[in-house]
């Protein structure tokens, strides 16, 4: 991204859409808010969740809660009917709170420490992922609790997404009938199959090489006495941060086909979006709290930066739009965060009209991978988060 958005021009975009467009107008009018600051939409939440349930009408929707742990868009979820995909104990803890019965939740953590496996085990976690021999031996510990276990494969595919997930996790297809008959021999059922193609995917063709290597799995599997109930087709659901993407309904489309040609209808079908949920529904608002013309760049320096919500930046590898509400002569600018550290420059080479201190900026889409991976560097506070809706 080179230039900034007029808000003026956002009327045509759906990045400040609903209740959020009218907020940030009334505070581009009267600078009276206190910032930074975290807009959060649940309207927002309730629309993209909507959108990702009509897009693959088979799969019921697990949110990950990684994406966004706040507790509005947690409930809100839950409210519409929503299940979960959490990975750590304080992600139950925040599931819980919503009234949530955790039998159905899914663990999707491939690795788990004996603490965290014990708490999930105890709060009633029942469907759990492995992707190895030794994280099935584990299992053992449980021998009062019949737990049902998924097996993350992974695949080849020519095309990456943004955020790599199979690099880390996921054993090869030949793996999986081994570990499913260790599964079974340690007493506990082999429940069916995942994935996770990338985060911010934007090939819907590599779902449907995944969705068809899983139907060869489940054949064979099945040919051993080892039924499959369950296929977790993960996240990965991309937003449109800068570059336009096909609406949601249209990038799942070869998905919906695929599932349809290969998976029979018997076996559940479970997605786990994060970043298509949580992304929208929640929008930055910083001020310029210092300025300086360096080497013939603007350099403004915020009151939030890559150490805290901009963090996407680094660890998401996102770039977030920008919009301000000033027009004239556009500038070659630097947007750095507010920390004594020189790694903290969220923008350089960005072309914005001239700002003053104390004018305010807005980043729309900061909900997802942002402030959950975000510090307080420096001992400097981190945005509060305010429901507008
Ligand atoms: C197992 C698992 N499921 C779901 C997600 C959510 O992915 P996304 O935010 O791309 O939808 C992640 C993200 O890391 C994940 O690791």
């Amino acid at each position: 991204m080179t230039h900034s958005i007029d808000f003026s021009s956002l009327g045509t975009t759906t990045l400040l859409r609903g209740g959020k467009g009218d907020y940030v107008r009334d505070l581009f009018l009267d600078r009276k808010v206190t910032t930074p600051v975290l807009l959060i939409s649940r309207s927002e939440v309730r629309q993209n969740y909507d959108a990702i349930r009509a897009a693959i009408p088979r799969a019921a929707v697990h949110y990950a809660v990684k994406s966004n742990n706040h507790q509005a868009i947690v409930s809100e979820i839950r409210t519409q009917g929503g299940n979960f995909d959490i990975c750590s104990a304080a992600e139950i803890d925040t599931i819980l709170r919503t009234g949530i019965s955790t039998s159905e939740v899914i663990h999707s953590h491939p690795i788990k420490s004996q603490h965290e496996f014990d708490y999930a085990v105890e709060k009633g976690v029942r469907i759990f992922v492995v992707d190895n021999p030794e994280e099935v031996k584990k299992l053992a510990r449980y021998s009062d609790t019949r737990l049902k276990i998924l097996i993350r494969f992974r695949i080849n595919t020519n095309t990456r997404a943004v955020v790599n997930l199979q690099y880390k996790f996921g054993c090869t297809t030949d793996e999986v009938l081994p570990l499913a008959r260790q599964i079974k021999e340690a007493g506990h059922d082999y429940y069916g199959l995942c994935f996770h193609i990338g985060s911010q995917c934007i090939y819907p063709e590599n779902y449907v090489i995944a969705i068809a290597a899983a139907r060869g799995l489940i054949t064979t599997l099945n040919n051993h006495g080892l039924p499959t109930s369950m296929l977790d087709i993960g996240g990965g659901f991309p937003v449109e941060y800068v570059e336009p993407y096909p609406p949601i309904d249209e990038f799942c489309a070869p998905i919906r086909d695929a599932l349809d040609a290969h998976i029979a209808p018997d076996i559940k079908v479970v997605c786990e979006p994060g970043r298509y949920i949580s992304a929208s529904p929640v929008t930055l608002v910083c001020s310029v709290v210092g300025k300086a013309l360096r080497d013939g760049k603007m350099w403004y320096y915020l009151n939030d930066g890559l150490y805290s919500t901009f963090s996407g930046i680094v660890f998401d590898h996102c770039q977030y739009p920008v919009v301000t509400n000033l027009r004239g002569k556009e500038k070659l600018s630097v947007l750095s965060g507010p920390t004594c550290d020189s790694f903290d420059v969220m923008y350089d080479g960005l072309m914005i009209p001239e700002h003053n201190i104390g004018d305010i900026m807005v980043f729309p889409l900061t909900g997802a991978y942002c402030a959950v991976s975000g510090s307080d560097f420096n001992s400097l506070k981190r945005p509060d988060y305010v429901i507008i809706d």
